[in-house]
């Protein structure tokens, strides 16, 4: 290719990546659901302990795979359950946010892509997907049946549905 060229499509890729990365940062600022409008005062149980990768070989498709790097917050309702020891048994009102970030650099940046949501809605003494419901963005309304999210995270039933706690952050992270 001749440099002109080359020089055509590192500006074109430049200029694209801006737009993409501009209209894909989420903005927290909106009207939204009340249950974790302010996340980002929670407790990130993700800090110091850089969560990227795919430790359970399930995340390829999905939250932004291997290359993509996650935070996740909790609110106090949940915390003292993800930060303890099994049987992890969330009470109502607990609600896990992971904000998600395309690669290192979006990461570095502060840059996220999207959040996704999972709300605890009811006591149970058993672990059951349909006890949580799932929203995919800040903006999106919560489901209270969503067999896409749940039947993944139905791997994780033994620990009430959610992969990262403790055990799993000192295990991999
Ligand atoms: C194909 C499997 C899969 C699907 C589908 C999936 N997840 Fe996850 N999810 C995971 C895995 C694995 C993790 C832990 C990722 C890690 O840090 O390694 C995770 C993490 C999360 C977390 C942080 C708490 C936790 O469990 O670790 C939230 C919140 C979450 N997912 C919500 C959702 C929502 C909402 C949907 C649907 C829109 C969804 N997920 C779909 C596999 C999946």
């Amino acid at each position: 290719m001749k440099p002109g060229n080359l020089l055509k499509v590192g500006l074109f890729l430049s200029v694209s990546g801006l737009i993409v990365g501009c209209a894909a940062s989420p903005d927290y600022s909106g009207n939204t659901d009340s249950r974790w409008a302010d996340f980002k005062s929670w407790t990130k149980i993700t800090e110091g302990r850089t969560s990227t990768g795919d430790p359970t070989g399930l995340v390829s498709g999905v939250h932004k795979g291997r290359e993509g790097y996650r935070d996740v917050y909790v609110n106090d309702i949940g915390l003292a359950v993800n930060q303890g020891t099994a049987p992890y048994n969330y009470p109502v009102g607990s609600v896990i946010v992971k904000e998600q970030f395309d690669d290192l650099e979006a990461f570095k940046a502060q840059k996220p892509t999207d959040l996704t949501i999972m709300v605890k809605l009811k006591n149970s003494d058993t672990p059951d997907a349909k006890n949580w419901g799932w929203s995919a963005g800040y903006d999106s309304k919560l489901e209270e049946v969503n067999a896409f999210c749940s039947g993944c995270h139905s791997v994780a039933t033994k620990t009430d549905f959610v992969f990262t706690n403790e055990d799993f952050l000192k295990k991999f992270h």
